[in-house]
């Protein structure tokens, strides 16, 4: 049978994600991944988890964040008792975005207008889970959720909405924590454990 391209039905039409998602060209980034990576959880989820992109691991695995973010994701929600199992983890963008440097590839931030093609994913996932909260990692998130990714820092800790009215809660990308220099990571670290707690707290 041939693959209904999601590209003008309505999200009521798409079925199974994972199958849908494989026909996706609203923009090129299908060309180079490996598979796209749809998200995973309970569709009855009442916190849904929204990263960046899939990463090198989660690029070959085909499930998001189970690479270094991932587990220092885990880590962090194992020590404020965030279940990951109870929740739905999902990225703003489902193509990893890369630029070959010898046998590594290196992560490429999605831009603007990947972001907005990827938001109809993002759109299908949140019209079937319905989450009473959602937890946004790092500046592609926020921007993908409420159009507006600046001012991070100054946002993170924070409540918004999206369009549709859905709680956002604003945090930092566990990649982000990996990233910089060991002496800024702890206080860092630490903010990202704070927004975890809150995200609890809000849900319980
Ligand atoms: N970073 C993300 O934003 N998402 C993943 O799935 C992995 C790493």
């Amino acid at each position: 049978a041939r693959l209904r391209l999601p590209t003008t039905g309505m999200p009521e039409d798409v079925g199974d994600l994972t199958a849908a998602l494989a026909g996706c060209r609203r923009c090129p980034l299908w060309q180079d991944a490996t598979q796209p990576v749809p998200g995973e959880g309970p569709l009855d989820a009442r916190l849904m988890i929204v990263g960046e992109q899939p990463g090198d691991r989660e690029d070959l695995e085909g499930r998001p964040f189970v690479g270094p973010a991932g587990q220092l994701f885990d880590s962090v929600a194992q020590r404020v008792g965030l279940d990951r199992d109870a929740t739905y983890v999902t990225n703003a963008v489902k193509h990893f975005k890369f630029t070959p440097r010898g046998k590594r590839r290196l992560h490429q931030a999605p831009n603007s207008g990947e972001i907005r093609h990827c938001r109809w994913w993002l759109d299908l996932e949140r019209s079937r889970v319905k989450p009473q909260l959602i937890l946004a990692m790092g500046a592609t998130a926020l921007e993908s959720l409420t159009g507006d990714r600046r001012g991070l820092m100054a946002r993170r800790g924070g409540i918004e909405r999206t369009e549709d009215g859905t709680p956002v809660l604003v945090t930092l990308h566990p990649s982000y924590l990996l990233r910089i220099p060991a002496a800024e990571r702890a206080a860092a670290e630490a903010l990202f454990e704070a927004d975890l707690r809150l995200a609890v707290r809000e849900l319980a």
